[in-house]
């Protein structure tokens, strides 16, 4: 068996497609949406984050700005989401990571009103994910899922989630049980995780190791979704080690090309998703 490989990059072109249709509506109305977006960092891979971003976000239609901030306090950084909550122009807010260290994410989190944040990050949204009703949950777990879910349905499945971060794992475990799939979630403390992920019809991956996952990690004919992303020698590498999960899984997403492309577009949607809630 060959894996079947997930092309995030052709789902992520078609989505836009329907997404450039909504953006030329909403500019029909006078709305424009538009994302506001802190660079707290002068780490070259948020700029290059950034840059992708903004370069499809321009594509469609959709406004971007950014501010950097070179050695950011977190007052500096709650009071541009302060003043962006109130701006009416400004539809979609989000924080470019990695976040420097020293910064209170709490308090950055306790600041980002539900409504605006469109990756999902604020303490609201992640509450309003616990109760079932999200607002916007964050774009990499609704990639991961939207992924998967091209494979069929993730209803009464085994889904085996390794990672339990507060921008991936936790929130894509939540989006998997509100899709009455059932849900294990493992991190670094996790007994016999070899095992576990062997359980799994469908096994997500997001701990930021590269080949963290081999082929014996995994079921035959499994659906494996790899969301990592490391640098190795100067090249884009997954969590999933490809050469020995492919010829075991049934379906793989690959690095590049899998999830990531998917997360841009989908966060644009929330951008535009935000913009169109004004409007009712
Ligand atoms: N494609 C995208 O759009 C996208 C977006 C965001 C992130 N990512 C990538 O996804 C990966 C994960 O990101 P993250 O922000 O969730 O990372 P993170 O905050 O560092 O979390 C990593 C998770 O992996 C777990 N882990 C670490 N070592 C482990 C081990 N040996 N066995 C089992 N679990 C282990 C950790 O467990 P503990 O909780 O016990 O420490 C933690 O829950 C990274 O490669 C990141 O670059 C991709």
């Amino acid at each position: 068996m060959t894996a079947h490989l997930l092309d995030g990059k052709q789902l992520a072109k078609a989505r836009r497609k329907r997404l450039m249709e909504r953006v030329a509506l909403l500019r029909n109305r006078g709305i424009i949406p538009h994302l506001s977006v802190i660079l707290p960092t002068c780490d070259e891979a948020a700029r290059a984050y950034f840059r992708v971003k903004a370069r499809t976000a321009t594509q469609l239609g959709i406004e971007v700005e950014s501010i950097t901030l070179e050695a950011p306090s977190t007052a500096d950084i709650v009071s541009h989401i302060k003043s962006w909550a109130h701006d009416s122009t400004v539809s979609g807010i989000m924080i470019e990571a990695p976040v420097p260290p020293g910064i209170d994410m709490q308090a950055v989190r306790n600041a980002l009103p539900a409504a605006k944040d469109v990756d999902g990050a604020g303490i609201e949204s992640l509450g309003r994910l616990l109760s079932g009703k999200p607002a916007f949950p964050p774009a990499t777990a609704v990639a991961a899922l939207a992924l998967a879910e091209t494979v069929g349905e993730v209803a009464g499945k085994h889904a085996v989630v390794i990672g339990r971060s507060l921008v991936v794992g936790r929130p894509l475990a939540l989006l998997l049980l509100a899709r009455d799939a059932t849900v294990t979630v493992c991190h670094s403390k996790t007994r016999n995780l070899s095992e576990i992920a062997r359980r799994a019809d469908i096994l997500f991956v997001a701990v930021g190791r590269a080949g963290f996952v081999t082929g014996e990690m995994v079921a035959p004919g499994a659906i494996v979704i790899d969301i990592g992303t490391n640098a190795v020698d100067g090249k884009l590498v997954g969590d999933v080690d490809a050469s020995t999960v492919e010829p075991v899984a049934g379906a793989l997403s690959p690095v590049p090309g899998g999830v990531g492309p998917l997360t841009t577009t989908l966060l644009l949607e929330h951008v535009v998703q935000a913009a169109e809630r004004t409007i009712g």
